[in-house]
């Protein structure tokens, strides 16, 4: 079974989904990581950003593994290389590339093929898996949204304010919204979740609450 998970950055998808996962005894695939280690790779090959072969010989150059909830690239963990505010602001070239997209999407659909998974993204529910058996749009507003990924930077000690984050946020949002292909649209068969006021504990049980449904209006149809 997929369950599919996507939303704006910041609404809580990753713990969320993780913890969701946990629950089910599924794998986590967390795809905006995918994205996110392509751009390290251009960043350490110091590639010129629009130049989008490059990019593309990269992301079809590179050996991206996921297992346990780390990643790595060519062999290197990049777990925590990944999550910096450079990788964050520079992602949009790989998520704006069809080419890296559309590889990103096999790898995508070839890890949860033979595997229960619970996939966090933009478009797990409308391009990768549209037919997920249960899928869920968790949303947030901005700023609950921008108070976390500040919060999130802050302990990884980047030194960022708060105004920044939100304003590279609202450029996310539109960037993401904008996007043709593979850009944040909610399914029409998705259920909408608002994340905020609760605890993450709160929001996985909602979660699974959902999931049971889902399960349970499938058997009886
Ligand atoms: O969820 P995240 O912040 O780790 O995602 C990083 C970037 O990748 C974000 O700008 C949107 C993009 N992304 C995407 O285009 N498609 C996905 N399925 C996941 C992420």
């Amino acid at each position: 079974m997929i369950v599919t998970i996507d939303g704006p950055a910041g609404a809580g998808k990753s713990t969320a989904a993780r913890g969701l996962a946990d629950h089910l005894g599924y794998r986590f695939l967390d795809t905006g990581a995918m994205y996110r280690a392509i751009t390290l790779a251009g960043m350490r090959q110091q590639i010129d950003w629009q130049d989008s072969e490059a990019l593309v010989r990269i992301a079809a150059g590179a050996d991206l593994t996921l297992p346990d909830d780390q990643v790595f690239l060519n062999g290197e963990d990049v777990t925590q290389a990944i999550r910096t505010f450079e990788v964050t602001s520079l992602t949009h070239y790989a998520a704006d590339n069809q080419t890296v997209r559309q590889l990103l999407v096999d790898l995508q659909q070839e890890i949860a093929a033979h595997t229960d998974t619970v996939t966090e993204g933009r478009d797990q529910a409308t391009v990768v898996f549209p037919h997920a058996e249960c899928k869920i749009y968790l949303t947030a507003s901005d700023e609950v949204r921008a108070q976390r990924r500040y919060e999130d930077l802050l302990s990884r000690g980047e030194k960022v304010t708060f105004d920044e984050v939100l304003s590279k946020q609202k450029q996310r949002d539109l960037r993401d919204l904008k996007r043709e292909i593979g850009g944040l649209r909610k399914a029409e068969d998705s259920i909408e979740l608002s994340t905020d006021g609760l605890t993450t504990e709160q929001v996985i049980q909602q979660l699974v609450q959902i999931v049971r449904g889902r399960v349970t209006d499938k058997n009886q149809v």
